[in-house]
């Protein structure tokens, strides 16, 4: 069969899951053009991988319009209105990639009330600028610690602005971020993002966070990243964990998934995708995709977005080992479908 041909009878992954959840893909303002032919087939959803966090959309200290740069997300936005794509955004609150500026006073570090009337400016005017066009919201991400499951407390918003509000031992900022949010955009749905929280002492405090937020109706959805490994985290103890969280009545999604070749910790180097991780991947990637069909029939997930769309482009390229090749996608870099895509669409 030529290429050509061969392409032309690629399914379309969101077209399958269209009465499950939306397919969701990350993307750069960049990859709007070098990945568009997978984009406008494969997804029906997408979100900014890194042009709505606050060093690229608000790098200037202040708040007035002119602190703002919104072209490259407003491409992204442009981009889904264009193909009937919904848009997830990501993200208000994290301790990574926030210019210095936010956590500075005039003389020495802000003060929390300070830096709270920031994060409002910062919320208010990124919720008023995407109103209708953004459907939810990363408002919080990572702020569990990967030690014993206890408060990020390195992060700035923790150390400036992470002393208990409500009483209930949720840190002052990461209420307060919701809050706003909910002020400043009631039709947005809310979202806690993090990783790691499938299994142990993570799991346990997201519960707890998602349990009180929720009581205060200040919450609406938990978003399980979902940077997995041909290794695991195997797919019931995935199914565990958003059973646990829509228990407690939130939707649940899967917002950055991707399955390294490698396994967490190993710093080795592969030149080649090695037959037996692809084929390794491959079933990882159809045993989760059973669960999460499952999930969202019974009404518990709504939502799987991939960090990237296909091999060229993955920030695993860069992390945890700058410089390496990795291949955690469901496209190879010629963005051919791999044995992964076929497992996931097939059933
Ligand atoms: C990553 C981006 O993919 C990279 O391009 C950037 O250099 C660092 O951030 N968890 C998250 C995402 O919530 O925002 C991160 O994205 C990946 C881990």
């Amino acid at each position: 069969m030529s290429a050509a041909s061969r392409e032309a009878i690629v399914p379309s992954l969101a077209a399958m899951y269209q009465t499950f959840f939306p397919i969701g893909a990350a993307v750069e303002p960049e990859t709007l053009v070098s990945q568009s032919d997978l984009l406008v087939t494969q997804v029906s959803s997408l979100v900014a991988e890194n042009a709505m966090k606050w060093e690229r959309i608000h790098p200037a200290r202040g708040n007035n319009l002119s602190s703002y740069a919104f072209a490259g997300a407003d491409a992204i936005v442009a981009f889904a209105r264009d193909h009937g794509m919904k848009v997830r955004g990501h993200t208000l609150v994290w301790h990574n990639q926030v210019p210095a500026w936010v956590f500075q006073g005039d003389a020495g570090p802000v003060t929390k009330s300070e830096l709270l009337s920031r994060l409002r400016g910062h919320i208010n005017t990124l919720l008023a600028h995407f109103q209708g066009e953004v459907y939810c919201w990363d408002v919080v991400n990572e702020a569990i610690s990967e030690r014993a499951g206890e408060w990020r407390t390195d992060s700035p918003w923790y150390r400036l602005a992470g002393s208990d509000h409500g009483g209930d031992g949720i840190p002052g900022y990461i209420e307060k971020a919701f809050e706003y949010a909910r002020a400043a955009d009631p039709a947005a749905r809310l979202f806690y993002n993090d990783y790691g929280i499938e299994t142990g002492a993570k799991l346990e405090t997201a519960l707890r966070l998602m349990k009180a937020l929720k009581a205060k109706g200040l919450v609406d959805g938990v978003g399980i990243q979902g940077h997995w490994t041909v290794f695991g985290p195997d797919a019931e103890t995935v199914r565990r964990a958003i059973q646990s969280f829509a228990s407690l009545g939130v939707e649940v999604q899967i917002t950055e998934l991707d399955v390294s070749l490698y396994r967490g910790g190993d710093t080795s180097v592969l030149q080649e995708p090695r037959v037996d991780l692809l084929s390794g991947q491959a079933e990882m990637y159809g045993s989760y995709f059973r669960v999460f069909r499952e999930e969202a029939q019974a009404h518990r997930l709504t939502g799987v977005t991939f960090w990237g769309i296909a091999d060229d482009h993955t920030w695993l390229d860069s992390f945890p080992v700058k410089g390496r090749k990795d291949w955690p996608l469901l496209f190879d870099i010629r963005h051919r479908p791999k044995d992964a895509f076929w497992t996931a669409a097939t059933w």
